[in-house]
């Protein structure tokens, strides 16, 4: 296999393709054959190379298992009608990728790494990338600190990985969610911008709670006030009332700047929506739901896609928002980005690779 970069592939020898079930899949459960990995020590990332997706081996003093100095990306790979494999503003993903790794301290990525490496590992696994509309091969780049150390100090060590699974909906059906204003998930100041694994342990104790009242998800309010809205688990939230797209903000750090929420922006625009990246305060989302002015609401990301929002719970009550019609933004933006993603029109916007 021919690259730029030194990257040197070991393939398996026994490909799990035949066993994969492409009907009955399960998101994040079926993992492709291979895996790309690159090694960062004596300050630079070394040793690129491609190996049979298998387990690693840890010492328990691992630095990432105590004190979480890990971050992950999550994007897709699609295939266009003749077969072509495409990515999905990739270059957002690595750039993002070295937001986080500023703010955990870990070491930048350099951009051909992250690409070579990934279009390198999806070359080779080309054939898991499923060509059905609605699926895709979820890529998922990530790094962790590996010094073998207890002192709370950055890593001197990490390692950079890329695996990939094919996958469909990661929502099969329209989300509920409850409003959260006890918990946090993020505080100006902290990581919430940050793709770090630790905003999502966080994250699972209050989700549960949620969880166990029959909600799928939980929207996020602010630290500080709890009155205005941020984003749910694993997706910004966008909402549309008296016709206008709002969603809440990036600048205050506690949100994750979504490379679907960005497009889904740029595409509304352009489909001449007024949009409005304000904080919905609680209290005027749950007006727009009394008073029936509620049009949409939907989480946008790259595993859900867009996922419609059918049921939220504002402080114990139970709003259901009423059935879409078949014009309604969410389900055009939908069609719009799969049709861009999936090759199936011009993409003269620079999104696809
Ligand atoms: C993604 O949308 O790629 C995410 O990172 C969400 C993930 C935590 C399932």
């Amino acid at each position: 296999m021919k690259t730029m970069l030194q990257i040197k592939v070991t393939k398996t020898k026994h490909s799990r393709l035949p066993e994969t079930d492409f009907n009955n899949l399960v998101f994040g459960r079926s993992i492709s054959d291979h895996m790309f990995v690159a090694d960062y020590k004596n300050g630079e990332w070394t040793d690129l190379r491609i190996e049979p997706y298998a387990p690693l081996s840890l010492n328990p003093a691992n630095s990432t298992l105590h004190y979480g100095q890990a971050i992950f990306e999550g994007m897709k790979a699609y295939k266009n009608p003749s077969g072509e494999i495409l990515l999905f503003r990739a270059d957002a993903n690595q750039k993002r990728l070295n937001e986080s790794a500023v703010r955990m301290c870990i070491p930048e990525l350099p951009e051909e790494i992250f690409m070579e490496g990934l279009t390198t590992l999806l070359d080779l696994d080309r054939n898991w990338i499923p060509d059905k509309p609605g699926y895709s091969l979820y890529i998922r780049p990530f790094i962790f600190a590996t010094d073998d150390y207890l002192g709370v100090k950055p890593s001197e060590t990490y390692k950079f990985m890329i695996f990939t699974c094919p996958v469909g909906d990661y929502y099969s059906k329209p989300v509920s969610v409850k409003v959260e204003q006890h918990y946090s998930r993020a505080a100006e100041g902290g990581t919430g911008f940050a793709k770090a694994a630790g905003n999502y342990a966080g994250s699972l104790y209050p989700a549960q709670l949620a969880q166990k009242q029959g909600y799928d998800q939980l929207l996020w309010t602010d630290a500080k006030t709890h009155e205005n809205i941020e984003e749910s688990g694993t997706m910004n939230v966008m909402f549309i009332i008296n016709d206008t797209l709002i969603t809440a903000p990036t600048k205050t750090g506690t949100i994750l700047k979504g490379i679907t929420r960005d497009s889904v922006l740029k595409l509304a625009k352009e489909m001449g929506y007024v949009v409005e990246e304000r904080f919905l305060k609680v209290s005027e989302l749950e007006e727009a739901l009394q008073n029936g002015k509620l049009q949409e609401a939907f989480g946008t990301g790259t595993a859900a896609t867009i996922a419609h929002i059918a049921k939220i719970n504002i402080r114990d009550n139970d709003y259901i928002l009423p059935k879409k019609p078949d014009y309604a933004f969410s389900y055009q933006v939908l069609k719009k980005l799969d049709d861009i993603k999936y090759g199936r029109i011009e993409d003269h916007r620079g999104w696809i690779v």
